[in-house]
C-alpha cells in the first residue's frame, strides 16, 4: 500500500516536472526564435511593431481552433509554410506587415510543437504582459471592462451609437470559450464567417468615415462655405448608413446562428 502511494507520487512528480520543463523549454525557444518579431507584452507604440503581438496571434488562433491539438498543429504548419489563404489573422494584418517569412531555417518542427504548446497555454489574452497565473478569469473581466468602457462609440462609423445596438460579433468573440454559452463547433464556423464579413466591411468604412469627419470639422472651422461642405456631409451620411447596414446585418446574422438562450446570456453580460 505504502509502496503504491510512493510509486504514484513518484509518477506524478515525474509527469509534472517533465511537462514543466517542456513548458519552460517552449518559452525559451519562443524568446529565442519568435520574440524578435512577436512581442509578448502589450504594445505601447503600435508604429514600431513589425509583426502582430503574440497575444493577437494567439487570440486569432484560438478563435479558429478551439482545441490545443489543432491550434498547435496550425501554428507549427503555418510557421514553416505561411500562406495568405491559410492565415487566421485579419487581411489587414497581412497587408500591414506582409506575410510572415517562413521560419524553416530558424526552427525545427519538434521545437515548434513546444513553442506552440507554450503559446497556447501561456500567452495570455489579457492585454498586459503574459503571466501563466492570470487565467481565463482575467479574460472574462477584461472582456466585461471592454464592453463597459464604450470607447468605440467615440469614434464610431455607425449612425446609431446609443444603447440597444449591441456589437454582437465582438461580444461573441469575447465569450468564445465561455462555458455557459456553449458555442458548438458548427456555430463557431458560421460565426467566424459573419465576423470576417462584418469586420472586413467595418474596417473598410471606418477610416473613411473618420477621415471625412476630420476634414469637415477642419474646413468648417477654417471658414469654408457651407455650400461646399454639404456634399461632404451627404457623403458622410452615406458612409455611415452603409456601416449601419453592416451593423444591422451582423446582428441579424449572428442572432440567426445563436439560440435564444445563448442570446440572452450574451446580452446579460
Ligand atoms: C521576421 C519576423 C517574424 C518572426 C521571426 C516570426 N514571425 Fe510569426 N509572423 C510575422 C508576421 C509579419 C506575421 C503576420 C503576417 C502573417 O500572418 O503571415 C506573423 C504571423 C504569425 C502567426 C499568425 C498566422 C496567421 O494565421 O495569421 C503565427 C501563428 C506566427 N506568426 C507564429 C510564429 C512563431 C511560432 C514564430 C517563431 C518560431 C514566429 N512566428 C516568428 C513575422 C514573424
Amino acid at each position: 500500500m505504502k509502496l503504491n502511494t510512493l510509486l504514484i507520487s513518484l509518477g506524478l512528480f515525474l509527469t509534472l516536472s517533465s511537462s514543466l520543463s517542456a513548458s519552460t523549454e517552449g518559452q525559451r525557444l519562443f524568446d529565442e526564435k519568435c520574440s524578435t518579431c512577436h512581442i509578448k507584452t502589450k504594445p505601447t507604440d503600435f508604429s514600431t511593431l513589425i509583426a502582430p503581438p503574440a497575444m493577437g496571434v494567439v487570440r486569432h488562433v484560438k478563435m479558429n481552433y478551439d482545441n490545443k491539438k489543432d491550434a498547435v498543429q496550425f501554428i507549427t504548419e503555418y510557421t514553416l509554410n505561411p500562406q495568405r489563404d491559410k492565415a487566421v489573422c485579419t487581411p489587414n494584418t497581412i497587408d500591414r506587415f506582409g506575410l510572415m517569412p517562413s521560419q524553416k531555417d530558424n526552427v525545427t518542427e519538434e521545437e515548434l510543437k513546444k513553442i506552440a504548446a507554450w503559446m497556447y497555454d501561456n500567452i495570455n489574452l489579457n492585454r498586459k504582459s503574459c503571466n501563466s497565473k492570470c487565467n481565463t478569469n482575467c479574460n472574462a473581466k477584461k472582456a466585461k471592462k471592454n464592453t463597459n468602457t464604450k470607447n468605440n462609440t467615440k469614434a464610431s462609423p455607425f449612425l446609431i451609437t446609443t444603447r440597444g445596438m449591441p456589437h454582437l460579433t465582438k461580444m461573441v468573440k469575447q465569450n468564445w470559450d465561455n462555458k455557459e454559452l456553449r458555442l458548438t463547433q458548427e456555430q463557431k464556423e458560421k460565426l467566424l464567417i459573419v465576423r470576417k464579413a462584418t469586420m472586413g466591411a467595418v474596417m473598410d468604412l471606418k477610416p473613411k468615415v473618420l477621415k471625412l469627419e476630420k476634414k469637415i470639422k477642419m474646413l468648417t472651422m477654417q471658414g469654408e462655405t457651407p455650400q461646399n461642405l454639404y456634399p461632404m456631409v451627404e457623403k458622410l451620411s452615406k458612409l455611415k448608413a452603409d456601416a449601419t447596414k453592416v451593423h444591422i446585418d451582423c446582428i441579424h446574422n449572428t442572432k440567426n446562428i445563436l439560440t435564444s438562450a445563448q442570446i440572452k446570456i450574451l446580452l446579460q453580460r
